[in-house]
């Protein structure tokens, strides 16, 4: 008898269990060229994240697809494509929110797919998902770039319930990955140190990449990673996947290595005492999450944003850049006209086509002779400059130059006519002191008035000097204390999302009247390096720190993630203003030409041999260097992580018919001891010229000017004689038919 009952029991269990195994009922596939995301629905109307990888030939195979059943629940193991707090996720949520009754719970079906294809370089997709009980409604959209294999996922909430929905966690995407083990590469840093890459094996927990700083928010950490499935990554091999979310306010990138050994890419907003209240009919939508995956290693993951980059992510990604000199290491504040006439003259001798007035030229009851006084009062001093901006544009024209201009729109200082006028555009917290950050604050971009203010800084310059064509975008601070005179006290979590938006309402009405005018984008170095600022830019200042091995790191990171094209990259003085460290100036140009070459110092200091090596060299830039650069593929021989104290990279012409490569000693070596580089990217059939460039007296390959075949310089490389530290080479390669 007792034996029947656990017979009867035994039954139940298996045919629940045999219920809850979900059925696929559709297959939502989305494709690039060599990846396919996949998403399914099953017979609760659930949808489910299948897979995000190496493209499926044939993704009928998901139909087939079961998921077991958890013990003791009628849900089943699968995951959800976009989790939400409230019956059956108990990993981190993408999205919680507190329903108009108060209920926290939140339940989505899947409702219908939307395929727009009309496009053949972008497929978008919209899945419209519901709460199951209430007017609450999630759109999950996904672009799919061809070519580029990369994916964008944000989504859109919307409350349709008949009182505000609070929103507690309101992520982009979420991404689950499955493999043995998880390597994932990140990249902090500090001002003047940017972007340093640190690889870390994954264990049972949750890592966090975030930032609360709300502005300058990529100088500590960047919102991006690149994720390598069972080992560390590989420069040329295995599965590698890259993100980055494109928002230049807080962010968390969240990976929780859950108790399935599945791990959780949580990436979006910092929910940080951010809170979202949407009242019903509203919406909100987050930000875009760039995802790309290759089975070919985190080489070509960076050259599959770099070709993303440069074409979505980015203005004019593909258009040569200007060789820019920027006053600000070479004068800082200390200038009057002569001194930057000087330097223009210099500048043009050189063959540099931009010169860019740094800060220091505006300001008149508190003269900006320092960085504590006038800054928000964007007018031109008149004692350092008595005639104007427009004497100086003229100058640089008569030269051949352009002239670009430095702005520090979202700030002020105290001391300020700004400040006097209008005390309350300042971020700040009632009753509290004000905490100056370099002597200065923070205007409060949420407010509509202050979103005028910053976009008039930049239009009047631009329509009372119509001869302006570059301007230098910076930001030195953070948020401290965060408050706005302007949000009312319900909204003052509303704060941080606002700042962020008001500043992309700002750049929308300056792209809408300026779409292609040059923007460098600027916060005390890389501090605003993100794909939602860089979306309005043209380059970025990668770092304050100029010294040129300091730069090797800084680049190296920053190309796993962001195009060449736009880091600029300037030669500057010996000792080094940031590091003191002395370097040859051959070593630093070599390094300032992998990137956007420019020059950051006062030219009429650079005499004899060495200015003629540095006409030579810009000269070899423009004609030969520039064009790889920009539109050219990059590829990493050697890390400067390695330990063998040498880095090098090369770029390849799409056709490869042509290549850039460029090796640098980084650390001593004993006598005789050479690198071997081996190449990437040619073609192996191909025969190629090796040609030493900007030699400066020396020839540092033995097969200088030979003729050898793409297998051989990859298969075989080639050995360089430049032991001493801070020596480099850099080579031309051409196809010889
Ligand atoms: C910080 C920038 O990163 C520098 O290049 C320079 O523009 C200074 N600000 C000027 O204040």
């Amino acid at each position: 008898m007792k034996s029947l009952k656990y017979l009867l029991i035994l039954c139940l269990i298996l045919s629940f269990s045999d219920l809850a195994m979900s059925q696929t009922t559709k297959v939502i596939e989305i494709k690039t060229k060599s990846t396919s995301l996949v998403y399914t629905v099953d017979q609760t109307n659930r949808l489910v994240f299948q897979y995000f990888g190496r493209a499926t030939a044939s993704p009928a195979g998901f139909l087939k697809q079961k998921a077991y059943p958890k013990p003791d629940t009628n849900r089943d193991y699968s995951y959800e494509a976009y989790p939400t707090f409230g019956l059956g996720n108990i990993n981190e949520p993408a999205l919680a929110a507190i329903h108009a009754d108060g209920s926290l719970n939140t339940e989505l079906e899947f409702l219908s797919v939307e395929r727009d294809d009309s496009r053949s370089d972008l497929e978008k997709t919209v899945i419209h998902l519901k709460d199951r009980v209430y007017d609450f409604e999630v759109e999950l959209h996904t672009n799919a770039f061809f070519s580029e294999d990369v994916i964008s996922q944000w989504v859109v909430i919307r409350n349709l319930e008949k009182g505000p929905v609070h929103l507690t966690n309101f992520a982009s995407s979420f991404l689950p990955l499955k493999a043995e083990s998880y390597y994932l590469t990140h990249f902090y840093g500090a001002w003047a140190g940017e972007m340093g890459m640190v690889e870390e094996k994954l264990e049972n927990g949750i890592k966090v990449i975030e930032c609360k700083k709300g502005v300058r928010t990529t100088q500590t950490e960047n919102p991006s990673f690149i994720l390598s499935l069972n080992h560390p990554a590989l420069e040329n091999e295995g599965d590698c996947y890259g993100g980055s979310l494109a928002w230049s306010g807080n962010y968390r990138l969240a990976f929780q290595l859950d108790e399935l050994k599945k791990l959780n890419i949580i990436s979006g907003i910092n929910p940080f005492l951010s809170a979202w209240s949407l009242n019903p009919g509203e919406s909100f939508t987050t930000p875009e999450m760039i995802y790309t995956y290759s089975n070919e290693g985190r080489g070509q993951v960076s050259r599959n944003l770099h070709e993303w980059g440069r074409k979505y992510g980015m203005v004019g990604g593909d258009q040569i850049h200007d060789i820019v000199l920027n006053s600000w290491e070479g004068a800082y504040f200390s200038f009057d006209e002569n001194t930057l006439t000087g330097m223009m003259d210099d500048a043009a001798e050189l063959g540099i086509e931009t010169f860019v007035l740094d800060d220091g030229w505006f300001g008149n009851k508190y003269p900006r002779s320092n960085d504590d006084a006038g800054l928000g009062d964007w007018q031109t001093n008149k004692n350092k400059l008595p005639r104007g901006l427009d004497y100086l544009i003229d100058y640089a024209h008569s030269k051949g130059l352009k002239f670009g201009l430095w702005i520090e729109p979202e700030m002020v200082n105290p001391e300020s006519e700004l400040a006097e006028n209008h005390p309350e555009w300042i971020v700040q917290s009632p009753g509290r002191e004000k905490i100056a950050w370099r002597n200065q604050l923070l205007l409060d971009l949420s407010n509509p008035k202050v979103q005028d203010f910053v976009y008039n800084v930049f239009d009047s310059l631009l329509t009372t000097h119509p001869g302006i064509e570059y301007i230098k975008w910076d930001a030195n601070r953070h948020v401290e204390q965060a408050g706005s005179t302007w949000l009312p006290a319900s909204e003052q979590t509303h704060f941080w999302v606002l700042y962020t938006k008001g500043l992309y309402t700002v750049y929308e009405r300056i792209r809408a009247k300026y779409p292609n005018f040059m923007i460098q984008d600027c916060a005390s170095g890389g501090g605003r390096l993100d794909y939602g600022a860089l979306k309005y830019h043209n380059e970025y200042w990668t770092s304050d720190n100029t010294d040129p091995l300091s730069r090797i790191f800084i680049q190296y990171g920053t190309s796993l993630i962001y195009p060449p094209v736009g880091s600029a990259s300037h030669v500057s003085t010996s000792p080094n203003h940031q590091t003191q460290r002395m370097t040859p100036l051959k070593f630093r140009f070599d390094v300032a030409t992998t990137g956007r070459l420019g020059m950051e110092l006062q030219p009429k200091n650079i005499q004899g041999k060495e200015r003629e090596f540095a006409v030579e060299s810009i000269r070899n830039y423009k004609q030969t260097i520039r064009p790889l650069v920009t539109v050219g593929d990059l590829y990493r021989l050697i890390s400067p992580y390695d330990d063998g104290g040498w880095a090098s990279q090369m770029y390849v012409a799409k056709d490869k018919a042509e290549a850039v490569l460029f090796a640098f000693s980084i650390a001593p070596h004993t006598r005789g001891v050479f690198p071997t580089v081996k190449l990437n990217g040619l073609d192996e059939t191909k025969h190629y010229q090796v040609k030493e460039i900007n030699k400066n007296g020396r020839v540092r390959f033995w097969g200088d000017g030979q003729t050898f075949a793409g297998d051989y310089l990859m298969n075989v490389g080639i050995e360089l004689n430049i032991s001493d530290q801070f020596d480099s080479a850099v080579f031309l390669l051409k196809e010889m038919k």
